[in-house]
């Protein structure tokens, strides 16, 4: 349904901004299980990524990372490992990927996938005991993801 009102919308607007957008099933990997290209077609913005990472109904990464820039945020988990330093480690192909995908690069991991909307075990829909119906929505948005890589990357 998502899919052919974005369709209508680039027919109608013949949008460059909506047309540039990667939806979550045409996300292309390379071989390293990284992704190249901007999800939104837009740069990110680290402070929005800084929010989105420490909001419990969004990224909620602070769950399970220590991020020492985000330290104003109480109660970082330990599940994963501490992100200070990302971005010296990873490239921001890679990043994004990890986003998009953990299992890409780390098989069974129980990092999310943020940006995938099949391949689930569907969630009940709320206590009827019946698996949702249509697709889900993403963890989060693509402009969510490209804040995301964006805030990683000042992380050195
Ligand atoms: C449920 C726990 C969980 C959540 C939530 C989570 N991660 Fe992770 N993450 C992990 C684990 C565990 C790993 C280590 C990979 C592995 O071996 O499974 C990891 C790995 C990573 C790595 C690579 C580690 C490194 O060396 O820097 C990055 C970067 C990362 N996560 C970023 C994020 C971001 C950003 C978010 C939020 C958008 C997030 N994670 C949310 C569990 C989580």
């Amino acid at each position: 349904m998502k899919l052919t009102s974005l369709t209508l919308a680039v027919a109608m607007f013949g949008g460059a901004a909506v047309a540039a957008e990667v939806g979550p099933r045409e996300v292309q990997f390379n071989e390293d299980g990284g992704v190249e290209a901007s999800l939104s077609g837009m740069p990110g913005d680290p402070a929005k990524g800084a929010v989105v990472m420490a909001t419990k109904s969004m990224g909620n990464c602070v769950a399970c990372h220590a991020v020492t820039a985000l330290s104003d945020t109480p109660f970082h988990g330990e599940v994963g490992p501490e992100l200070d330093g990302a971005g010296d480690r990873w490239d921001e192909a890679a990043l994004r990927g990890l986003l998009v995908n953990p299992k890409m690069m780390f098989e069974g991991t129980v990092m999310p996938a943020f940006y995938v909307i099949d391949g689930f075990t569907r969630p009940g829909d709320a206590y009827t005991g019946k698996a949702a119906q249509g697709d889900l929505d993403p963890l989060l948005s693509a402009q969510d993801i490209e804040d995301v890589v964006a805030f990683l990357m000042t992380l050195k």
